[in-house]
Parts: C-alpha cells; sequence; structure tokens
C-alpha cells in the first residue's frame, strides 16, 4: 500500500520511521516532510490544505492511505474531503476536529457526556459585562481560552480579577486572537499535574496508547514563553493501573460512547490532555491528533506493525487489534535554534547526527536538506529520543546524544521529567 503522511515535524518523521518499518507498506511520501523523512520517504512539495492537489497527487501516484499530523487539514475538512472516495484518511472529519478547533464544543461535549472537567462558561463580544460580572463570581487564578485554533497561544491563566478583566477585553472587544477570540471559555481553575492519554479509535472500538508527558515552556523549572513542546516522557510514572482505569471509564469510554450518541463518525487519534486532581482524572483539553513530542516517545514504544492498525482502523476493525508495547521508557529531548520561541535564524548547519545506539532515536523536526548538507529551518529542530529501564536512564541516553548533535545557537531544556 502506499501512504501519504501530511505534515513536516518530530511527529511526522516518527510516524513515517514506525510505517516504514511495516512490510504492508510499498510507497511512502510525505508532504511536505523535512531532511529526515527524506531519509525513509520521498517528500512532496504540496500544501498540506490544497485538498485537490493531494487528491491530484493521490491518483497519480496509487496512494490508498492518508495519515494526517497537525491539526490544521482535519479542522478544514481533510477526512471530509475524502469521504467517498478510495482513499482511507486517519484523522477525524470537521466536525469531530471541533473537538480540538472550538473549547466551547469541546466542554458542552464534556458537560453532556458526564466527562469530569472543570466548570465553565463561554462568552462573545454581544455579552462581554456577563462576562466580567462572571469573573467576579470566581476565584483566582482565572482560565481564559480563545475558543478557536490559536496556535497554543489561546489559553491566558490570569493571576488576578483586574489582569483576568483586561484579558477578556483583549480577547472579545480588542480581538486579541482575531476570529479564534470571538468566543471566550472561563472555566475554574485545576490544581493538579497534567498528563496526556492518545486513543486510535476507528468510532467504535479503540486503543490506547501509553501516557505521557510533555512540557510546553521554554525554561528550566517550567519557566518562561510557551512552546511547541521542548521534551516529553513515556509512560508517566504516576499514570498506575488504578488511574488509568478512571481514565477509561470516567473519560474514554464516555468520549467514544458520547462520540456515537451525537452521531459523530470519528476516525483517528484523539489527544487527551488530563489534570490528575489529587488521584482523579480531569480533562483539560482534546485534540483531534497525536502529540508533537509526544508522538516521539509513544510512538517508539508500540510493538504492532503501525500500517496494520491504521488499516484496521480504517476498516471499523481495531477490535482485532492486539496491541503491545515495549516495557521500558522512552524520554525525548528537544533541540531548538537560539531565540525560540521568539525570533530566531534558520539556515545553521547540523553535525553529530548519525546513531548506532539501539537506545537512541534522532527523529527531525525543523530541518532541510540543502547541497547535502541538513541545515535547521524552524524553532523546534531535532527531537531525540532515549530508552531505558526508567526515566533516568533514559534521560542519560537522550542527553548523552543531544550533547553529541551540533548547530549553532542550540538550545534545550536540561530537565526534562523533573517533576516526575
Ligand atoms: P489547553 O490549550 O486547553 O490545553 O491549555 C493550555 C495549558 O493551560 C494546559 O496545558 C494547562 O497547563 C493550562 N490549563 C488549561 N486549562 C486549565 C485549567 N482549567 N486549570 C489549570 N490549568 C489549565
Ligand atoms: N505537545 C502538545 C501538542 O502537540 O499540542
Amino acid at each position: 500500500m502506499n501512504v501519504l503522511i501530511l505534515g513536516s515535524g518530530g511527529r511526522e518523521h516518527a510516524f513515517a520511521w514506525k510505517l516504514a518499518q511495516s512490510p504492508l507498506l510499498t510507497k511512502l511520501y510525505v508532504a511536505p516532510g523535512n531532511a529526515g523523512t527524506a531519509q525513509l520517504a520521498e517528500n512532496v512539495d504540496l500544501s498540506i490544505t490544497d485538498f485537490d492537489a493531494i487528491d491530484q497527487f493521490c491518483l497519480i501516484n496509487e496512494v490508498e492511505m492518508i495519515v494526517v499530523g497537525p491539526e490544521v487539514p482535519l479542522v478544514k475538512g481533510v477526512a471530509d474531503y475524502f469521504k467517498n472516495s478510495e482513499i482511507s484518511v486517519i484523522g477525524p472529519e470537521k466536525e469531530g476536529a471541533m473537538l480540538e478547533g472550538s473549547k466551547d464544543f469541546s466542554k458542552q461535549f464534556m458537560q453532556r457526556h458526564n466527562i469530569p472537567t472543570a466548570q465553565f462558561q463561554t462568552f462573545t463580544s454581544e455579552n462581554v459585562e456577563a462576562g466580567l460580572s462572571y469573573l467576579e463570581t470566581q476565584t483566582a487564578p482565572f482560565v481564559l481560552k480563545a475558543d478557536g485554533l490559536a496556535a497554543g497561544k489561546g489559553v491566558i491563566i490570569a493571576p488576578n480579577l483586574e489582569e483576568a478583566k483586561f484579558a477578556l477585553n483583549e480577547m472579545l472587544v480588542d480581538e486579541k486572537f482575531g476570529e479564534a477570540s470571538s468566543q471566550v471559555v472561563i472555566e475554574e481553575f485545576m490544581h493538579g499535574i497534567e498528563v496526556s492519554v492518545f486513543v486510535l479509535t476507528d468510532g467504535e472500538n479503540y486503543i490506547t496508547l501509553p501516557s505521557a508527558k510533555d512540557y510546553k515552556r521554554i525554561g528550566e523549572g517550567d519557566s518562561g514563553l510557551n512552546t511547541g513542546g521542548m521534551g516529553a516522557v513515556s509512560p508517566v510514572p504516576f499514570a498506575d493501573a488504578e488511574f488509568m482505569k478512571k481514565v477509561e471509564t470516567q473519560v474514554i469510554q464516555p468520549t467514544i460512547s458520547g462520540l456515537q450518541a451525537d452521531m459523530i463518525d470519528y476516525v483517528g487519534f484523539i489527544y487527551i490532555g488530563l489534570m490528575n486532581v489529587e488521584g482523579e482524572p480531569k480533562v483539560v483539553e482534546y485534540n483531534a491528533r497525536l502529540g508533537d513530542p509526544e508522538t516521539e516517545v509513544v510512538l517508539p514504544l508500540l510493538k504492532n506493525d503501525l500500517l496494520e492498525l491504521f488499516q484496521l482502523t480504517a476498516q471499523g476493525k481495531l477490535n482485532e487489534a492486539k496491541v503491545e508495547f515495549d516495557s521500558r521508557t522512552a524520554t525525548t529531548i528537544m533541540l531548538v535554534s537560539g531565540g525560540y520561541p521568539e525570533a530566531y535564524e534558520k539556515g545553521k548547519e547540523i553535525s553529530g547526527l548519525e546513531n548506532d545506539s539501539e537506545d537512541v532515536l534522532v527523529f527531525h523536526a525543523g530541518t532541510k536538506l540543502e547541497n547535502g548538507k541538513i541545515l535547521t529551518n524552524g524553532g523546534r529542530v531535532i527531537s531525540v529520543t532515549g530508552f531505558g529501564d526508567n526515566k533516568d536512564e533514559a534521560l542519560a541516553k537522550a542527553y548523552k546524544k543531544a550533547d553529541e548533535i551540533q548547530f549553532e545557537g542550540k538550545n534545550f531544556r536540561n530537565d526534562i521529567g523533573f517533576d516526575l
């Protein structure tokens, strides 16, 4: 089978690495890909939201399956576009992708299906006054979320009432996040530690992948600006069998049955961001895809043939899958460009990428191949995954390789997993 992956980050390199191992694979394409995917697949210069061009490419190259990495094509309807074609898409249709594309939609979904989450109310520019009054009835810190996609920047946690009111006005009246903040969800702050759980579903059956925790802030000790993700650990020690049982019965099962009850035919991954509040799981958010860099730790722990799992998913037969996971821990360290997540330079040559250790995987994120050289081409550049019998062994492996890889301005967090 010929497969096309959409995306260009570490997540997509990890997908390519895993799919390339499948005996069911004939030819693998990645659009647009990076210097890492180029070593395993053919990179194709296609826009991931130009569905007509993707369709043309798939017809000419006999592609039978499209695996969607990022959220934007999903929210724009890539799965709807190919619904009645011969091509299967691993990723939900527009309506299912609303779980990520609209905070209000996802909060209402959770409320309707009794899925534990923070209390909330939604406001628009028509009722800003009501929103300001509502804030007065709540306690600090205040959580304000732009309803739509805002590239991970749409959540404001205000430490006091004054800042919360300012932020609400900024979002609703000054359209701080444009159309994305035309509605704002105000919700209760949940005190706890975060963990994410990933589910692959065919709409009826599902499999649960190992838990993971990512580190979103640029600075050590979780300080500074938000990034796409600076590292991850999987599985998360506190997400033990007892906690995961609660996640399964209180969150995953009602999510899948809720989608069915709402007549949403969901085929693909569901990323469930959770807060562990004194041992009880509460949903922070859903994403309609796998996380990045969580994919770089979760997929390497999966022992199954991923293409076979995707085929079963597309056929609605995921109940036939017997999933097996590596019992080790995986951690990943993101090497980023100096200055990221603010302004940074691109085009720096990367050295030290060669790897002969079985306990290390090097995934490319923002890289490109030019005149035989591998250059930086984004904020997040390389994700180095290490395996070990525990978190510390896995981190030691990943950090050793992270030190060997060099490019001008390289930065990374030295404390991934510090709180576990
Ligand atoms: P989201 O985009 O909804 O995942 O929010 C981004 C981040 O804000 C989350 O990963 C949490 O760290 C934090 N956050 C969001 N909602 C809450 C909440 N209700 N209580 C505490 N922290 C939150
Ligand atoms: N690492 C967080 C995300 O992919 O959204």
